[in-house]
């Protein structure tokens, strides 16, 4: 096996970069460099704000940066440079013609293979880092037997299993790193960059197909279970059952395990709903809609439970939010990123809007021009005729403070909607003291549910629990 000693990664984002520097900051003997078409997003890698904010990713940023990690726009030569190529491009949800809102969009992926086909000379291992369907491979690979230099290829698979809010920790030490591939050479050449830190019996090595599937199935888990406890917690608030105590009795059954049975307002994040279409999509496509149904189930109960939160809000409000100030906590999808995409606050915020409500919004990394984009964009719903009348609802209804206080002064109800651990540490006398009464919180973390909040006064109702 000739070892790597040039890596071009294809796509700066959330996967491609704190990925990236992990590998550079492992294996000083490899020159990594990051490639993207989003010259922004370049110029925020080579700045001292990174365009990502994930624990820990600013210091391995700056431990390899400009020594053999490389952050840049010149794709071309960053490519033809390279012995090993990682796709680490988005691949959205399509939301045009055949497969809308199911499968996934792979304009982006196929634009990097017709691109390394064109630019590459001699051999290269092409290693897909991005989430794909179970045999895009075989198109990829179709597409780069197409070089017109002649340049030979061999395509791995090597899904990541990074969450956001812990990438870094996640990277350093993983469950595993699963890489399939055809032939045994490429696949030693990606299991030794990763043996630079990764114990060897967790580099798992499988055939194309399985890496390919194993990615989303992983993640079709993982959010089944969460609405698994979800569909739960409905069932615990009308019954006085409580779904923690129910998710720990249930987790201690090594069969279970603990992990990911924390109920909430509803997943969210780029990853668990996209990934379930897409499965979704695929079973349909090979005529299996028993199983295509099955796991639709999972989105379903999720649109449900943020559903829920919003018409438990209504409904203890005396059956009117309309005029009334709630101040939103949270915004991201979950701690510790400024992620938004697919955050349960976003629908959250859209139904309570529609029913008429004034939002005060406060999250700790989440930009106000973010918040109100995301806004404006589920509100127009795809629909330009609706832009000026988003715009104009958010205008006149959407407040985006830099604090809790600043949120609840005259609210009527508090809404988390992200567990940063900031919001038990808040001084909630005064803040009670500065909202209307009744003062109700509706946490949809359970962050703030050990806090004697009905002592300071608050009405507070958690998810799948009754007080
Ligand atoms: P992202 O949108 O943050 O980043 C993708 C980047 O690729 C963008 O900066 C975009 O400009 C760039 N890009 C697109 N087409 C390009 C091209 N032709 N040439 C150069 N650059 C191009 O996406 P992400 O969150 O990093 O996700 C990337 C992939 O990894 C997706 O398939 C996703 O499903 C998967 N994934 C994401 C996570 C996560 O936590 N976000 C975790 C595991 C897997
Ligand atoms: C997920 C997968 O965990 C990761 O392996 C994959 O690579 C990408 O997708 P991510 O979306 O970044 O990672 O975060 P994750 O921690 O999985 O959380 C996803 C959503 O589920 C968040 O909104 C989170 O708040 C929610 N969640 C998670 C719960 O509501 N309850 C839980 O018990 C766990």
């Amino acid at each position: 096996i000739t070892p790597i000693r040039k890596i071009c990664c294809i796509g700066a984002g959330y996967v491609g970069g704190p990925t990236m520097a992990m590998i550079a900051k492992q294996c000083p003997d490899i020159e990594v460099r990051v490639v993207d078409i989003n010259a922004t997003r370049i110029a925020q890698w080579n700045s001292d704000t990174l365009p990502i904010y994930e624990p820990g990713l600013h210091e391995i940023v700056m431990e390899s940066r400009g020594r053999n990690l490389h952050f840049t726009c010149e794709v071309d030569s960053a490519i033809a440079e390279a012995d090993m190529i990682f796709i680490s491009v988005n691949t959205p949800t399509k939301d045009f013609g055949v497969g809308a809102g199911r499968a996934a969009n792979l304009e982006f992926i196929e634009k990097c293979a017709r691109k390394i086909a064109d630019v590459s000379t001699g051999h290269k291992i092409v290693v897909e880092k991005s989430t794909l369907p179970v045999r895009t491979a075989e198109a990829v690979k179709a597409i780069l037997s197409g070089s017109s230099s002649g340049a030979t290829f061999d395509v791995l698979s090597n899904p990541e299993f990074l969450a956001e809010g812990t990438a870094v920790e996640d990277l350093l030490s993983p469950d595993r790193v699963l890489i399939g591939g055809e032939s045994e050479a490429a696949i030693g050449a990606l299991v030794d960059v990763y043996a630079h830190w990764v114990p060897r019996e967790r580099l798992l090595t499988t055939n194309l197909w399985s890496s390919e599937l194993s990615k989303l199935t992983a993640n079709a888990f993982l959010a089944q279970r969460v609405s698994s406890i979800n569909s739960i917690s409905a069932l615990c608030e009308a019954t006085e059952a409580d779904v923690d105590e129910v998710a720990m009795a249930i987790g201690t059954d090594s069969r279970i395990g603990p992990k990911f049975l924390k109920s909430s307002v509803g997943f969210g994040g780029s990853c668990f709903q996209k990934d379930i279409l897409n499965l979704v999509y695929l079973c349909e496509y090979f005529g299996l809609p028993e199983v295509a149904e099955y796991w639709e189930q999972v989105v379903k109960m999720n649109d449900y439970q943020k559903r829920r939160f919003v018409n438990r809000i209504v409904r203890t409000l005396f059956n009117t939010v309309s005029d009334k100030k709630i101040a939103i906590w949270g915004f991201a999808f979950k701690k510790d990123t400024n992620d938004t995409r697919e955050s349960a606050a976003i629908y959250v915020c859209r139904d309570l809007l529609r029913e008429k409500a004034k939002l005060s919004i406060y999250d700790p990394q989440v930009t106000a021009d973010q918040i109100k984009k995301d806004l404006q964009d589920v509100l127009r719903n795809g629909d330009a005729e609706l832009s000026e009348a988003s715009a104009r609802l958010i205008a006149e209804n959407v407040e985006v403070v830099d604090s809790v206080e600043a949120a609840c002064c005259n609210a009527h109800a508090i809404a988390v909607l992200t567990e940063w651990d900031e919001f038990g540490k808040v001084d909630f006398p005064a803040i009670y003291r500065s909202m209307q009464k009744p003062a109700f919180v509706f946490d949809g973390r359970n962050v703030l549910k050990s806090l004697p909040l009905d002592e300071y006064g608050f009405v507070y109702q958690g998810i799948g629990f009754r007080r």
